[in-house]
């Protein structure tokens, strides 16, 4: 089943109309929630049963802290006017140890004409991390979205891959040995097959490669990631993106993690994700080498029923069992969701509700109180095991940029 895109887009992809009706689908299994514990291995997901899940924790640490305790970095997205809101601010700092930023680093941002390149905003967001002792990830040197109209008019067979490499060169250099990962390459396939995109119809599909080698060029600290959406609900789309990064790992590219984006379709759960072939997937990206991020998690909740406590636990209960399967991968080191607080996301634009109450797709509710999701998070950390103390450079990188003690 292909993943909706979370930008409407007019391809084969699942339209909102066909979401919806899933999520009829939806509500004649709403009437409870799966048993209160991690998936285990073998295991798919439980359809949602009668019994509630507790979501119980212990104590008031934060997210950061209970990631820490396992060896993993949790943390979220924020934006440069988001942040300027204090009582988020203050929220992220509480709970995040690693910051990304949704939108202040792509094209359309830093480079608004092709001789001109604006880093104000986003060396207001690296100092701001930094002040707080968190680390940075930046997002994204190469996308098909976010594309400023000088570039869709400029852009041809002949200068793309200039375009493209002195665009990487002066980003990546900017913020070179302040940067966690850059999340290089992002949504180069749909539905397992190369997307088109600009880049592909003007380079071909080498573009992967010459990206990842300018960056590496350009920021040798940075982990290198190569960000993908769909993973999560789309077997295609794992096919395609095992055997890219085969192929990229045959070759030498500098490709350091795979970035899972983690956008979960809370309509059609629990039959829209299969645990044990997530698992498999996982596994065998592990084994090319590569470690992995979930690098902007969220549960989209449009299509489902409007009561908070209803949706709060369907939500919460899809954190849960999303991330009990994907930290017990070891080379999963990391865990980001695409903002912090359900004040500040994308999916009220993006995927209006049809009743138009406000999503809650985040762990934090819109006054910063932390929700039934962030109990499942709590939760996921606090059962993860543990991450070897085996410290490799890019984990060295991480504990110098952040000013942390050994
Ligand atoms: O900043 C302008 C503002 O000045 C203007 O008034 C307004 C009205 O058009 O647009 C504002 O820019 C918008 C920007 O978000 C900031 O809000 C863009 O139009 C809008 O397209 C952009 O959407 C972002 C989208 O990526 C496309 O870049 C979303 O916020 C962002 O959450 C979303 O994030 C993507 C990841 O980068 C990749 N993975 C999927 C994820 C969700 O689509």
């Amino acid at each position: 089943m292909n993943l909706q895109y979370p930008k409407m887009s007019n391809n084969s992809l699942l339209t909102r109309r066909r979401a919806l009706r899933l999520g009829l689908a939806t509500l004649t299994c709403m009437g409870a929630y799966a048993q209160g514990k991690s998936i285990a291995r073998g295991q798919q997901a439980q359809t949602l049963e009668d019994s509630e899940r507790e979501f119980t924790v212990v104590g008031e640490a934060s997210l950061k802290e209970r990631a820490a305790a396992k060896g993993l970095i949790y943390g979220g997205a924020g934006g440069f006017e988001e942040l300027l809101d204090e009582s988020y601010a203050d929220a992220v700092k509480r709970e995040c140890d690693i910051l990304v930023v949704g939108n202040e680093l792509k094209w359309d941002k830093i480079h608004p004409s092709q001789d001109k390149f604006d880093f104000e905003e986003g060396d207001w967001l690296v100092e701001f991390a930094r002040d707080r002792g968190m680390l940075f990830r930046g997002h994204t040197l190469v996308w098909h979205q976010a594309v400023p109209d000088w570039l869709k008019n400029t852009i041809d067979s002949q200068n793309a891959e200039q375009l493209m490499v002195n665009h990487i060169r002066e980003v990546a250099g900017h913020y070179a040995g302040k940067m966690h990962s850059w999340d290089v390459v992002n949504e180069a396939l749909d539905d397992g097959e190369f997307r088109k995109t600009l880049w592909l119809d003007n380079i071909g599909p080498e573009y992967i490669d010459i990206a990842f080698r300018a960056a590496h060029e350009a920021d040798s600290q940075a982990m290198l990631v190569y960000n993908e959406i769909g993973i999560e609900h789309d077997a295609k789309q794992r096919e395609g993106v095992l055997k890219l990064l085969e192929e990229l790992k045959a070759k030498g590219t500098p490709v350091h993690a795979l970035g899972i984006q983690g956008h979960i379709w809370a309509v059609g759960y629990p039959n829209n994700v299969n645990y044990e072939e997530l698992r498999q997937f996982l596994s065998e990206v592990a084994s090319l080498g590569l470690k992995i991020l979930i690098t902007e998690m969220d549960v989209i909740d449009s299509g489902t029923p409007a009561g908070i406590e209803t949706r709060d636990r369907l939500i919460a209960t899809i954190y849960e069992d999303f991330l009990s399967v994907a930290l017990d991968e070891p080379a999963v080191t990391a865990v980001l969701t695409w903002g912090l607080s359900d004040r500040y996301t994308w999916i009220n634009s993006h995927f209006p509700r049809s009743d138009g109450l406000p999503s809650r797709p985040l762990p934090l509710d819109e006054q910063m109180n932390r929700k039934l999701a962030w109990k499942a998070m709590a939760r996921a950390f606090d059962s993860a095991p543990s991450r070897s103390a085996d410290c490799n450079q890019h984990c060295k990188n991480s504990v110098k940029l952040a000013g942390k003690k050994n």
